[in-house]
């Protein structure tokens, strides 16, 4: 999906760096004496779907523990994407599986797109579960777990046209306290060819803005200064007020949300570059607190490879929407997600994505081997037909390119000064802090006065390939 996942950071790296964590939380009030253990793997969207998972039990009287061993309750919320998101699933689940043989009484349960997609090979075959819940059947949790404690093997993956829990107010665990996702849409009607996402996460549709907004608006009371709104296709956000019948677009959902404070950051993932308009890139050209910076998956740089993706743009189309983000947000910072090896690829239709490469020039991208998932329309129509090393060669080529434009556009930012948000304190040095521009970028700089939270203007001093260095002025 390109909504997937999965962060400078940009959500993809942020969720490399988050893959598998825990999260922990005190203890509720009704507390019934049972804990739960959760990881989660996979984009940014599960990751926002763990704190609503965690809102319901904790409203359910469990509390979390960050060992698995001390558990009650282990979750695993869970990624399809690729094949070797599943293979990590897999073998986390096998130690599970042997820890509960010295407590028997303790429940695995599968979250996520696993979940819907693996369900009964799950439960039966492999025995290794005993709740396995979809993506849109978090609040019967509770109930599947009543029923697991019973001894019966419990199942809700029923995909649903409506739920988007605008009502449920996720817990935020495990951040920074300054920067946080919302999602505003779930599922995904795009169909493109490779894509497990439609079969998983079901049907596209937006959440309420009104709930949007509000929680936006506690975020920020509560510290947060920035807020990522989530979705696999931002663009296509759609949301009509009963009543009113005025509809909210997503260019018209960011001013809402920018409108909050302006002290409060907005960014946004994932973009499709058959739907971005322009009135979204005036929007954010209008309002200084949403950051500009794009993630804009291009996939492939070939007409023809992205037709057979169903992509619904050409190569053309593509390289006229980034002219046109760098006429109406010069600064605007970019990023992709690249697929080499898709089904049939040539050698000149990957030189193709080469030269996309290169005329973009992408701070960040993404970049994958093709890799086939069940069911989806590529496996059903077309021969996944490229040698792995041809993948593999492909892949570290784009790799190597990117991370000489990387380094390339590092270094253009020196003797630049940009607004940081400060998001924490260094891993490397306790005197350090961290935030990040505008167009995402991670700068680092001497602690001094300042603290979490803060905005404050530095002046970059020196790079590296993946972080800026400066100091504030
Ligand atoms: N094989 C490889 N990469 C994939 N992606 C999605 N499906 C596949 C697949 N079958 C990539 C796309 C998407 C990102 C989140 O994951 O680039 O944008
Ligand atoms: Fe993204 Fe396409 Fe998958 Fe939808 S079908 S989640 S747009 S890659």
């Amino acid at each position: 999906m390109s909504g997937q996942f999965s962060g400078v950071i940009d959500l993809k790296k942020m969720d490399e760096s988050r893959q598998g964590e825990a999260l922990v939380k005190d203890a509720p009030d009704k507390a019934n004496g049972k804990k739960f253990y959760m990881e989660s793997y996979g984009c940014a969207m599960n990751f926002s779907d763990s704190e609503i998972v965690a809102s319901v039990l904790l409203d359910n009287g469990f509390s979390t523990t960050n060992e698995f061993i001390n558990a009650d309750l282990i979750l695993i919320n869970t990624c399809s994407i690729r094949e070797n998101a599943e293979q990590r699933v897999r073998a986390r689940l096998q130690q599970f599986s042997a820890t509960k043989k010295q407590r028997p009484g303790t429940i695995i349960g599968v979250l996520g797109c696993m979940a819907e997609r693996l369900k009964k090979k799950l439960l039966d075959e492999e025995k290794l579960v005993d709740i396995v819940v979809g993506p849109d059947a978090y609040r019967t949790l509770p109930d599947l777990i009543q029923e697991a404690q019973g001894g019966q093997k419990a199942v809700n993956v029923l995909l649903s046209r409506e739920e988007t829990y605008a009502d449920i107010n996720p817990v935020r665990l495990g951040g920074n306290g300054i920067t946080a996702f919302i999602s505003i849409m779930r599922g995904c009607d795009n169909m493109c060819t490779f894509c497990v996402v439609p079969f998983t996460r079901g049907r596209e549709r937006s959440r309420d803005a009104r709930s949007i907004v509000e929680e936006a608006r506690m975020l920020f009371e509560q510290g947060y200064r920035e807020v990522t709104l989530l979705g696999q296709n931002v663009d296509s956000y759609k949301w009509v007020h009963e009543g009113t019948e005025e509809t909210v677009t997503f260019a018209k959902l960011m001013e809402m949300v920018a409108q909050v404070n302006t002290d409060l950051r907005i960014r946004f993932s994932t973009s499709h570059p058959k739907d971005m308009t322009d009135e979204v890139l005036h929007t954010m050209a209008k309002y200084e607190n949403i950051c500009n910076y794009i993630h804009l998956p291009v996939q492939s740089g070939n007409s023809r490879i992205l037709e057979m993706m169903n992509r619904g743009y050409t190569r053309e189309w593509y390289m006229k929407r980034i002219d046109r983000i760098r006429e109406i947000i010069p600064d605007c910072g970019i990023s992709t997600d690249i697929i080499t090896g898709f089904c049939s690829e040539a050698e000149e239709e990957h030189q193709e994505t080469v030269d996309m490469m290169k005329y973009v020039q992408y701070d960040f991208a993404y970049m994958f081997k093709y890799s086939e998932r069940p069911n989806t329309a590529a496996e059903r129509k077309y021969e996944d037909d490229i040698p792995e090393e041809v993948k593999s060669r492909r892949l570290q080529e784009i790799v190597d390119l990117q991370r000489e434009h990387g380094a390339l556009q590092n270094q253009k930012d020196v003797g630049k000064t940009f607004k940081v948000l400060i998001e924490g304190v260094s891993k490397k040095s306790e005197d350090q802090l961290y935030g990040r521009n505008d167009q995402n970028k991670v700068i680092v700089f001497p602690k001094e006065k300042y603290n979490k939270g803060d905005y404050v203007q530095v002046k970059v001093e020196s790079c590296t390939s993946g972080t800026l260095i400066g100091k504030a002025i």
